[in-house]
């Protein structure tokens, strides 16, 4: 007689199958669907079908935007948004808290028309998606409340063009909706044209609860309805999808000033050390590549094991990997349901056949009939490999194993990626180590793929700029305080008295002066300035990226160095006040004191995410800061961008005022005999309108701060799409007041890290 527990081994699992009967009525009485436009659906007009991948079947059919349905839509935005905007924090909040009942009282039905338009395994979809659209709604129905206390002086943008991928319909509508409406914005959201039906039935819940018409919409389509939607008249893009899409949007919007958020691919490290709890760690990676098919784009892809433990390691995998049950998606013991779309599985199965072309060895991983792929891995694989580079978008991972914990972080950051991050160790210092090391927005220690409204989610460098979630992410959906316009633009010039000095200036790049390229001067007040060109703009960045010990020493030892530079410029204050102002020379060592004060104070903050879970949200620098300063007030409007830069960590790359850039050279002088190390800030004169460009396509560049010329900022916006370099175009203003320092230009200069920490389970 066989025991209890071999029965438990050999026992076949029985089909559970959800039932969707309340959704195919629901599909049938409608069939095919139209644009979700002013509180009201439209008839249509051009249509495509939208299928449920795991059985072909036609679900409905889905109306083609035109640029005429995407004109509509933003036009009933607009006419709602101020009528959105007056009402009470608490009337907001009470329509998101209506949201959030509502998509829990549909939990189930929202949950199947997920599955059945996506995908999906059904656990995933009633566990994890749909209760946190709920969560999203109910957390920013308190920020609705709190805008103005919280964020005093803030407005919102207006009206938000939303654009989401179809790996998590219904939450990516919930993060993009959610902030923005309680910001006060109203918007207009394109779902992706595979999976449209759950933003539909979000539409009608609009519709149930009496949310005003007009201030959410839909309009359905592909990828020339996203574009459409992107050349409208809106006032911010909040896009999720591909690296690539992100780029040509970013370049598409160059020059017009439209703000924009992009949340972008990944591929990202699962970084198990030697200490690690193996069985945590293979539960893990189940949970992080495994988990939505793979079609995550923080899945943790990149697994990179200690060799002293890949054995075991791989061995362990293995048996789990075998045990993965891939299927019918309504079936409630499915781990793994369908690939979304043939396309996206022929895309996968393509990928995985160049990467084992190239010599890497696919372990599972085979296609199956119909929309499904079983669940595998490369190993053997070399960095170079296609497969190891590439985003695979499906439940493929790569493994490789590393020695030291520098190796791990080398093969961790050798991506163009930086969204997410697992680290598996029993150390805490090993562990918050390496989530200190790795260049990332969101880093899970012991564990993979949380999320929580509260918990800023985004990425660095490729995978995009910005935040979704908690305080950081309300930030995205509102302007800063409102900026009085600049008393004077005219540079100014010298007070009379001052001294005609004759000087001809050189660059200052890497703590030294240095002699511009070419050779190349032109004339401006007090002497000859350089002419700086592509390759001094070249040198300083490198001497910008030397300086990355600058970020480690931490905001006290800043906070000296400025106070230093405060003093050394106060004992040379005269001199510059007759090349400049005493007025704009007073300011500018405000500004020192002002930024020196804040160096160690920028802090970040402990969220309430999940129990049992500590969550921080640290303000990072960025790394290397590009910055156009203002014509007019050199001084001031030089100390005023710089200062707030080097406070947090960063380096600069700063091209001074065009016209009167010889202050900012005489203040390199005193930057030099008050410690702050060679590289930190790095001045190249010249015209802007040539240099900005090139500053701002360079890779190294982490963000622009553009307070130049108005006219540059195409070109500027155009060269930083390239490289997905966030921009911040700084409005004109009265360089010498208030409204020219403050927590803006820290939280410009900082990028939020969200660390998650299990404890106490
Ligand atoms: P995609 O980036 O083309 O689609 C995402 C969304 O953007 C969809 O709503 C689509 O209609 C829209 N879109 C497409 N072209 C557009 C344009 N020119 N202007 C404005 N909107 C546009 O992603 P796709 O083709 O569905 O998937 C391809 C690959 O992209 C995936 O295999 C994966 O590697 C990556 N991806 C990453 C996602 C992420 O969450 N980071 C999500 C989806 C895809």
């Amino acid at each position: 007689m066989s025991r209890v527990s071999e029965i438990m081994e050999t026992m076949e699992y029985g089909p559970s199958v959800e039932d969707s009967t309340a959704v195919r009525d629901w599909l049938a009485q409608r069939e095919s669907f139209g644009h979700f436009i002013g509180g009201a659906f439209t008839d249509g007009g051009a249509s495509f079908e939208t299928r449920d991948p795991a059985t072909g079947e036609i679900l409905a059919r889905i109306a083609q935007g035109s640029e005429a349905d995407v004109t509509a839509a933003v036009a009933a935005a607009r006419a709602a948004q101020p009528g959105w905007a007056a009402l009470s924090g608490t009337e907001r909040a009470r329509h998101l808290y209506a949201l959030a009942r509502h998509v829990q009282k549909r939990e189930r039905f929202l949950s199947v028309l997920e599955v059945l338009d996506n995908g999906k395994p059904i656990r995933e979809a009633r566990d994890i998606d749909v209760p946190l659209v709920a969560r999203h709604f109910y957390h920013h129905a308190g920020w609705a409340e709190l805008r103005d206390s919280q964020f005093p002086g803030h407005a919102p943008l207006g009206v938000c063009g939303q654009i989401i991928p179809w790996n998590f319909p219904l939450l990516m509508l919930a993060w993009k909706i959610a902030p923005a409406l309680a910001a006060g914005n109203t918007v207009v959201l394109k779902p992706a044209e595979y999976t449209s039906l759950t933003a539909l039935a979000f539409a009608e819940i609009c519709q149930e609860i009496g949310l005003p018409a007009g201030v959410v919409n839909i309009v359905t389509g592909d990828g020339a309805t996203g574009a459409a939607l992107v050349a409208s008249d809106v006032d911010k893009i909040a896009f999720t999808g591909s690296t690539e899409v992100g780029r040509g949007i970013a370049r598409a919007l160059a020059g017009t000033g439209r703000r924009l958020t992009l949340e972008l691919g990944g591929k990202s490290p699962f970084v198990v050390m030697e200490d690690a709890d193996l069985d945590a760690a293979v539960e893990g990676v189940v949970d992080s590549i495994w988990f939505n098919q793979g079609q995550v784009c923080c899945a943790g892809s990149r697994i990179l094991v200690a060799e002293a433990v890949a054995p075991r390691f791989e061995d362990l995998l293995h048996a789990r990997m075998a045990r993965l049950r891939v299927g019918a998606p309504l079936d409630k013991s499915t781990d793994l349901g369908a690939i979304v779309d043939p396309v996206q599985k022929d895309r996968i199965l393509s990928i995985c056949q160049a990467a084992v072309k190239a010599g890497a060895e696919l372990v599972g991983g085979q296609p199956q009939e119909g929309c499904f792929i079983a669940p595998g891995y490369l190993r053997n694989i070399a960095p170079a490999n296609p497969g190891m580079a590439q985003e695979i978008f499906g439940p493929i991972a790569t493994l490789s194993t590393f020695r030291t914990a520098d190796e791990a972080i080398e093969l961790a950051n050798a991506t163009r990626y930086g969204l997410a991050g697992s680290v598996w160790s029993e150390s805490a210092t090993v562990a918050t180590d390496l989530a200190a090391r790795i260049k990332a927005g969101v880093i899970w220690i012991n564990g993979a793929n949380m999320f929580d409204a509260a918990a800023p989610f985004g990425g660095m460098r490729d995978s995009g700029h910005g935040r979704e979630g908690g305080h950081a992410g309300m930030l995205d959906y509102l302007t800063g305080p409102a900026i009085a316009p600049p008393a004077r633009t005219v540079p100014k010039p010298p007070a009379a008295g001052a001294p005609r000095i004759d000087r001809t200036a050189k660059l200052y790049i890497g703590g030294a002066q240095k002699r511009p390229d070419g050779g190349a001067m032109y004339a401006v007040p007090g002497g000859l300035a350089p002419q700086g060109s592509r390759k001094d703009i070249r040198n300083a960045v490198e001497a910008a990226a030397k300086a990355g010990k600058w970020a480690a020493m931490g905001g006290h030892a800043r906070a000296q160095v400025l106070y230093f530079i405060a003093e050394n410029f106060a004992a040379r204050r005269n001199e510059f006040a007759a090349r400049t102002s005493p007025a704009e020379v007073e300011a500018a060592l405000a500004r020192a004191f002002h930024y020196a004060a804040w160096a160690d104070k920028f802090d970040g903050r402990t969220v309430q995410a999940k129990p049992g879970h500590l969550v921080t949200v640290i303000p990072e620098p960025l790394g290397i800061i590009g910055i156009t300063c203002p014509n007019g007030q050199p001084l001031a409007g030089f100390l005023s961008l710089v200062l707030p830069a080097i406070a947090m960590g960063n380096a600069v790359v700063a091209i001074p005022a065009e016209g009167d850039p010889l202050p900012v050279m005489d203040l390199c002088q005193v930057f030099d005999t008050s410690d702050l190390p060679g590289g930190v800030v790095n001045v190249v004169t010249g015209a802007g309108a040539e240099l900005s460009p090139h500053l701002a396509a360079h890779e190294e560049v982490a963000a622009f701060w553009h307070a130049g010329a108005a006219g540059d900022l195409a070109a500027i916006d155009q060269a930083a799409g390239g490289t997905v370099t966030p921009v911040w175009s700084i409005p004109p203003r009265d360089w010498t007041g208030l409204q020219a320092q403050g927590e803006s230009f820290l939280h410009h200069a900082t990028r939020q890290k969200t660390i998650w920490l299990p404890y106490g389970a």
